[in-house]
């Protein structure tokens, strides 16, 4: 772990109750995260973690507990905070009139620190050759693309990602996942939210769960997997002419007796053996099965 002095975040006994509903969102949540960490919030839908986000950025206020961004409370930041975050929740601060170089150039502007290189950018996230069309007329992809390089242009120390490569095709998933581990690479640190464990195992070097407004874990994907987590054998066989599915735990496989009973009795079909994931993981703590 890096020195406190590496401390990008630090949140403690956070609380937040959206007034109108009077729903509790978050419920007394801790965690910090350091420079150069891609640090994942993993959740079920309605767990808290936009939310979270969305106090972390400004974008909520009214709540209770610290939000520490960079040694300073958030509620203490004045607009300079903006220069030292990037965020791309959804698109709707894309102008659709304008063509996308338009964007960045006007987006640009409200920034002290300006990018001197806009077709490198467009060229990381293979939009080059459309950077004069419309934004209307984008795809999705190319949207979220767009929308992407919109939130890091002026080099900020800490990204914010909301499902950052949800609905992309696996190509335009991959360039963003590259950019996100290219950024890591050069010491930003960066919190994403999503709901795909595939792509918190692939980017991030620790997740936490979060379940109604409550963390639950916070470590490496690896030590969560190693801990919670059990590599299995699948077995399927027939049982007076049914097909029967059951799984038995891989580290004592050599000792259990049903197991054996199966393998020495029954017509076996298949069996395969897997590893523990972090979707098992997810299931454990947040007592649902992934969307
Ligand atoms: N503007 C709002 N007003 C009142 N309640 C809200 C508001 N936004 C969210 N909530 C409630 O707060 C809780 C947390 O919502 P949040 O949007 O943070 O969840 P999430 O983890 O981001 O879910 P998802 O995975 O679906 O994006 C939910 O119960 C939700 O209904
Ligand atoms: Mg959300």
């Amino acid at each position: 772990m890096s020195n406190s002095t590496d401390l990008m975040i630090n949140i403690s006994n956070l609380n937040f109750t959206y007034l109108k509903s009077g729903k509790h969102a978050i419920n007394g949540i801790d965690f910090s995260i350091s420079k150069g960490e891609v640090f994942g919030f993993l959740g079920p839908s309605g767990a808290g973690k936009t939310t979270t986000q969305r106090l972390i950025i400004g974008l909520l206020n009214g709540y209770h507990g610290n939000i520490e961004i960079l040694g300073k409370e958030r509620n203490k930041w004045d607009k300079s905070f903006f220069e030292e975050i990037g965020v791309a929740f959804d698109f709707p601060n894309l102008y659709l009139k304008l063509t996308a170089e338009e964007n960045l150039k006007l987006i640009g502007s409200y920034y002290k620190n300006q990018t001197n290189n806009l077709d490198e950018l467009f060229d990381e996230v293979g939009l080059l050759k459309d950077k004069k069309t419309k934004v209307e007329n984008f795809s999705k992809g190319m949207k979220m693309r767009l929308n992407f390089i919109r939130s890091i242009m002026h080099s900020p120390k800490i990204m914010f990602f909301d499902e950052p490569t949800s609905g992309l095709d696996p190509v335009n998933a991959r360039i963003i996942k590259d950019k996100i581990l290219d950024m890591r690479r050069k010491g930003k640190t960066i919190f994403l939210t999503t709901h795909n464990m595939t792509v918190a195992e692939q980017l991030c070097d620790r997740v936490a769960f979060i379940n109604e407004g409550t963390l639950s874990a916070v470590d490496t994907p690896g030590n969560l997997m190693l801990e919670h987590g059990s590599a299995y054998v699948k077995i399927v066989y027939e049982n007076n002419g049914l097909k029967v599915n059951k799984s038995f735990d891989l580290t004592s496989i050599g000792y259990n007796q049903e197991f054996k009973h199966i393998l020495e009795t029954k017509k076996i079909q298949t069996i395969h053996s897997g590893e523990a994931t972090l979707e098992d993981v997810f299931i454990k703590f947040t007592g649902r099965e992934l969307i």
